[in-house]
């Protein structure tokens, strides 16, 4: 565990890398105006080679051994005006840097924005994050120490708090995400959940396969007839005497995709193993959530099974009837995401919570709409969706409204049943929503596809290419501000 403590002022302080900010057209922040006054021509003679002005995402490092108590100063452009998401991205841009450094000083947290301790220490432990349990040679970060230059001590512990509960939680999403698709099977999530559980103190209720028909599963039932593998509903519960709300979160779990009997194309297939991301960041959460002693009521539900094609599987044809018993035909297996949350979303409902929320790997339509580092945000009512937009905005996840206009619910009417699991190509996302709204009741409800930034496309600033955890920082600060309401 990286050790991280309140450091002395910058003239006593000594480590391997001092990282401090500047701020756009090379305006000193907080600490480099000091580097700057020690080190004279020799730093604007070396920023001015590098052609270095303090633009967002720009980093430099500069060897200042003999002259300085630190080997390297590591400047972090921030621009004209750096917010919280942009002094994280900083924090991780930085901590890219320093991965064979043992001793780290930083002056970042001093940057005058909102939480911003937090936002330094979330970038910069996000950023060591590797996955590399099955590589043979190993490459882990060195970092042990960071330590927060004339910071106070109460201060310092408040705010590791927080970002270790955080970092943790996103590192099991992104953990569990990369793991491949043999190694997460449902059971092995339920394992999983039940070690979050006794951990933190949460009740647990998982439903087995032979409790599906009872519980009126019939989702569920559908698509995981064509594995071997045994499905499972997993209800986790953080219930405090002190609670101020009341969240229900709900996460897709397909450990693996492979569409069904309406088979993925190979290359469609290779990422699959992330489409339990919405699972992981459930259970994630439900992690922190429990870690920080939230005083908010909070139920996790993660439908988890496999997506498979064998003897049993579901047909196109098939009709389904999930929990709340509006009955669905099966025309096109690989919109199974929809099939299983069905039921989860139903079950959520039962309970009456002030808000559900859930976030799934959807849609393919979905990054084509936003990218890969968008997530999708629809729901059924605009306080609902404001305050999921909020949270979102101010935890430094990027998602976009999308409308739910009613006049494309005949897009998914069916010639047999209630509704059918597809629609038009065009509009694919909102379709898929539209489904998902017919199994909330009146509940005010939120929905997140994650299908783009589930997964990050490449090592940027904290994000490490891969499993990313994307909504866990969402959905904990969605619940901490529904705690401070
Ligand atoms: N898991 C996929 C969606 C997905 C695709 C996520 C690409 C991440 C990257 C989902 O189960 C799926 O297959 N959706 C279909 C729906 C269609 C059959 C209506 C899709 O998006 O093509
Ligand atoms: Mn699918
Ligand atoms: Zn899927």
């Amino acid at each position: 565990m990286i050790d991280i403590t309140a450091a002395g002022g910058l003239a006593e302080a000594s480590a391997d890398a001092l990282i401090v900010p500047v701020l756009g057209n090379r305006t000193w922040g907080p600490g480099a105006d000091w580097v700057a006054e020690q080190l004279g021509d020799y730093l604007t003679d070396f920023l001015d080679e590098l052609d270095f002005t303090g633009k967002a995402g720009a980093v430099a490092a500069v060897p200042v051994r003999g002259l300085l108590e630190f080997k390297r100063v590591i400047l972090v452009g921030l621009g004209d005006e750096p917010d919280t998401e942009g002094l994280r991205q900083g924090a991780g841009a930085a901590g890219r840097k320093v991965t064979r450094s043992p001793g780290v000083a930083t002056t970042l947290h001093q940057v005058d924005v909102p939480a911003a301790a937090v936002a330094v220490l979330e970038g910069m432990l996000l950023s060591q994050y590797r996955f590399d349990k099955y590589r043979t040679e190993k490459k882990p970060s060195k970092l042990e120490r960071i330590g927060l230059i004339d910071a106070e001590e109460s201060a310092v512990a408040e705010a590791v708090r927080r970002a270790r509960a955080t970092v943790d939680a996103v590192n099991l999403a992104r953990d569990l995400i990369n793991e491949p698709p043999a190694a997460k099977a449902p059971q092995a999530l339920v394992e999983v959940a039940t070690t979050i559980a006794e951990e933190g103190g949460l009740d647990l209720t998982v439903y087995q396969p032979d409790q599906f028909e009872e519980e009126r599963f019939g989702g569920l039932i559908g698509v995981a007839a064509g594995s071997h593998q045994p499905a499972a509903m997993i209800v986790l519960r953080h219930e405090p005497e002190n609670a101020r709300g009341f969240v229900a979160i709900v996460g897709k779990g397909i450990v693996f995709d492979s569409g069904g009997l309406s088979l993925k194309p190979p290359a469609a297939m290779e990422a699959m193993k992330t489409d339990m991301s919405g699972a992981a960041v459930v259970l994630a959460t439900m992690q922190a959530v429990a870690a920080l002693e939230l005083p908010v009521k909070v139920v996790g539900l993660a439908p988890v099974t496999e997506n498979m094609p064998g003897g049993g599987a579901q047909r196109p044809g098939d009709v389904l009837t999930p929990r709340n018993g509006k009955t669905v035909e099966v025309l096109n297996t690989d919109a199974e995401g929809r099939l299983v949350l069905a039921d989860a979303l139903s079950l959520a409902a039962e309970e009456e919570p002030d808000i559900i929320v859930d976030a799934a790997t959807l849609t393919g339509a979905c990054p084509v709409a936003l990218g890969e580092k968008i997530a999708g945000l629809w729901g059924n009512n605009d306080a609902a969706i404001e305050r999921v937009s909020q949270a979102a905005a101010e935890a430094g996840e990027a998602v976009w409204h999308m409308p739910l206009p009613s006049y494309y619910r005949k897009n998914i009417d069916s010639d047999v049943a209630d509704m059918k699991n597809t629609g038009p190509r065009y509009g694919g996302s909102i379709n898929a929503a539209l489904f998902l709204n017919e199994f909330v009741g009146d509940v005010p409800w939120a929905h997140l596809d994650i299908a783009g930034p589930a997964r990050w496309p490449d090592d940027e600033h904290y994000q490490v290419k891969g499993g990313s955890g994307f909504g866990v920082r969402t959905l904990l600060r969605l619940i901490e501000a529904t705690a401070e309401q």
